[in-house]
């Protein structure tokens, strides 16, 4: 029984099992009129790993910005746990979420250490944070999280800004685990990044959200990573859901309709001078 069926199991109730994220019938209009959701009905289980594809301007960004209640609903409900997003849980919502960005959104002239511990800056006083006080527990966990990540602990001191793409993204990573959260939001998070760093950040990310029961909501442009990673694929097509199931079940076909009369998505190929290296 994998990890994921054991949890779901846990938390079954009177034979069903309760999502960890609710999504019905979401929609966001934005005031020029793009309906930028049209419709998302979505059960997802905690721990899942979900993957959400499209074409630009499908809807990916946004649907993940209602999780943490970036983007306001024009209707529907999002519900996290047993949480419904309103202005009143708007704040215990957010202490549960995470985000892993495109650009990784790191203070490039900050240590790696001050980077990893501003994930806990919305929890700890803002006089700790000004002078660099951190608890001495959250700089042990602080540690934790980079070595899970596979940095060595030697880059600690160095600024960001000195590290590869790839070790970059280990760090935003890094960060986002630090509050143990229960979902992680990951918007593109390998669109800066080669194909085999790509492949070593998204399973790092997959093994860490596993170890941690977290859910994860991972937009992609890259189908085939997609096909490999996922548990479960959602495709959306102008703010609607036009694929939802196990990525074995994305094929060429139900490739085709996501994208059809749209320029195809870039796949995680090799460089040409990989191939000859
Ligand atoms: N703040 C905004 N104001 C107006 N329209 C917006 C805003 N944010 C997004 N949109 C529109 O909503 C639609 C969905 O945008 P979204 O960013 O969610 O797409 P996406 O699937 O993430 O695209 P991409 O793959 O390019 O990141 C698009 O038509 C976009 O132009
Ligand atoms: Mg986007």
């Amino acid at each position: 029984m994998s990890a994921t069926a054991i949890l779901n199991a846990a938390r079954t109730i009177g034979g069903q099992v309760q999502p960890h994220l609710s999504f019905r019938d979401l929609r966001k209009v934005y005031p020029d009129g793009v309906a930028a959701l049209d419709g998302v009905s979505a059960d997802v289980p905690r721990g899942q790993f979900c993957v959400v594809l499209g074409p630009s301007g499908s809807g990916k960004s946004t649907l993940l910005r209602v999780v943490n209640g970036l983007t306001s609903l024009s209707s529907g409900q999002m519900t996290l746990g047993d949480l419904p997003m309103s202005a009143a849980n708007l704040r215990a919502i957010r202490r549960k979420v995470a985000m892993v960005h495109q650009l990784f959104n790191l203070t490039e002239r900050a240590s790696v250490s001050a980077n990893v511990l501003a994930g806990a800056v919305a929890e700890v006083p803002f006089w700790r944070v000004m002078l660099g006080w951190y608890p001495a527990e959250l700089r042990a966990r602080a540690c934790e999280v980079v070595a899970r990540v596979g940095l060595d602990e030697i880059h600690l001191p160095r600024r960001a800004v000195a590290l590869s793409g790839g070790q970059q993204q280990r760090v935003g990573i890094a960060r986002a685990f630090l509050l143990r959260p229960e979902v992680i939001l990951a918007d593109e998070p390998v669109a800066s990044l080669d194909p085999a760093i790509s492949r070593e950040v998204l399973g790092l990310l997959r093994e860490a959200g596993r170890e941690q029961g977290a859910t994860v909501m991972c937009s992609l442009h890259q189908t085939d990573l997609a096909r490999e990673f996922a548990d479960r694929i959602i495709g959306m097509r102008k703010g609607r859901v036009v694929f939802d199931g196990p990525p074995h079940l994305f094929d060429a076909r139900a490739e085709a309709a996501l994208y059809e009369g749209l320029t195809p998505p870039a796949q995680a190929q090799p460089r040409k001078e990989a191939l000859h290296a």
